[in-house]
């Protein structure tokens, strides 16, 4: 470390160096001072740089964040696994191009339908899911996802990822710091206005909810899709049927309640009031499927003549859910 007395005797010397030249250069006072005062700063960058090298978050990092940006920010959201919404976004991404993230106090919410208006995302990561979560006014950002899936794929998988943004913000900011080094990159996403109505999704008391694993909800969308293009989800007291009918043939993959006290993530659990049958496209429940990877379970939520609900839970009361309107009559 380079010393306070060091520094100002190499300040005071160029001084005098910077003054001496000024003086057999022939510059007259004005000018002569300019020089003096333009060598100066020259050196004070160099003691900056050179001290900063020997200890760069001391003096780059936090002077930069912390006295000249650290106020202007209403949202500061600090998320331990960036991954986290790296996934939500690979999952959501080819059904919505771009929405609104709405920001309040109880954290981050993203509703927003596919481009058919047959599907509807809906996000939730509730403040508890960030620590520390700090929104001073409820802002919107209007991202559009193809930006955002770019700027997430830079972070690596252990990234803590830190999203801030201004007051009526141009941009939001991402910071990801790699949990295991001093790596610290820094993002800026442009924001577009949005117009986006935000839907009120009732409470709806469903006659039938599955719980499965997600990847048991995966494999049969993915299998029944090589055979139709819809299938019929049918929940009855003996289990849940999913069957489908095609130009090659047909399927069916009947489920039972099961349960595993060794592995609990494979538990498939049903509760059923009444009998319901319901058809969909399996082309949405494929893309929903994508999901999968950010929870081990799945809920399925069917009443008759009311959309799908497929529901992957998060930590923390936070969620990814997808509606999806049951298709009529017998389009199949
Ligand atoms: C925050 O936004 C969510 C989702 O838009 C909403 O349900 C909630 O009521 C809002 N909370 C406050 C305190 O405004
Ligand atoms: C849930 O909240 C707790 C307490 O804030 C935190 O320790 C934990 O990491 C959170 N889980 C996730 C996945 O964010
Ligand atoms: C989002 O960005 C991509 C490229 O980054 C662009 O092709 C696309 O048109 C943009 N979408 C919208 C709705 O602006
Ligand atoms: C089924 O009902 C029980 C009791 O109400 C509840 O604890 C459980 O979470 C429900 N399961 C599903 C899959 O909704």
């Amino acid at each position: 470390m380079h010393s306070p007395q060091t520094v100002s005797n190499i300040r005071a010397l160029t001084a005098s160096l910077f003054g001496v030249a000024a003086g057999t250069l022939g510059l007259e006072s004005f000018p002569g001072f300019i020089f003096y005062f333009i060598g100066t700063a020259i050196v004070s960058g160099l003691i900056y740089a050179l001290k900063a090298e020997s200890d760069p978050e001391a003096y780059f990092f936090r002077p930069l964040a912390d006295l000249w940006a650290g106020d202007m920010f209403v949202l500061e959201a600090r998320l331990e696994q960036a991954n986290l919404l790296k996934k939500v976004v690979d999952a959501i991404k080819d059904l919505v191009q771009d929405c609104n993230f709405d920001c309040n106090d109880s954290g981050i919410a993203l509703q927003a339908m596919d481009n058919s208006h047959v599907a509807l995302v809906s996000m939730m990561l509730k403040s508890e899911s960030f620590s520390p979560y700090r929104c001073d006014r409820n802002i919107a950002l209007g991202i559009n996802l193809t930006s955002l899936q770019k700027v997430l794929r830079c972070a690596q998988s252990e990234d803590i990822l830190t999203l801030k943004a201004e007051d009526a913000p141009d941009v939001v900011n991402m910071v990801f710091e790699s949990s295991d080094s001093d790596r610290i990159s820094e993002y800026d996403i442009k924001l577009m206005d949005i117009d986006q109505e935000h839907l009120g999704i009732p409470d709806t008391e469903y006659a039938a909810t599955i719980a499965m694993p997600s990847s048991e909800f995966q494999k049969i969308c993915r299998d029944l899709t090589g055979l139709s293009e819809s299938v019929a989800i049918e929940c009855t007291k003996e289990g849940v049927k999913f069957a489908c009918n095609g130009d090659i043939g047909s399927g069916a993959v009947t489920l039972r309640s099961h349960t595993d006290i060794e592995k609990p993530d494979k538990n498939i659990e049903i509760n059923l009031s009444e009998p319901v049958a319901l058809t969909f496209s399996l082309k949405y429940l494929v893309n929903f499927c994508k999901a999968s990877g950010l929870s081990d379970q799945v809920k399925l939520c069917l009443s008759n003549e009311v959309p799908l609900l497929v529901e992957y839970a998060l930590s923390n009361n936070s969620y990814l859910r997808f509606y999806l309107a049951p298709k009529i009559g017998d389009e199949e």
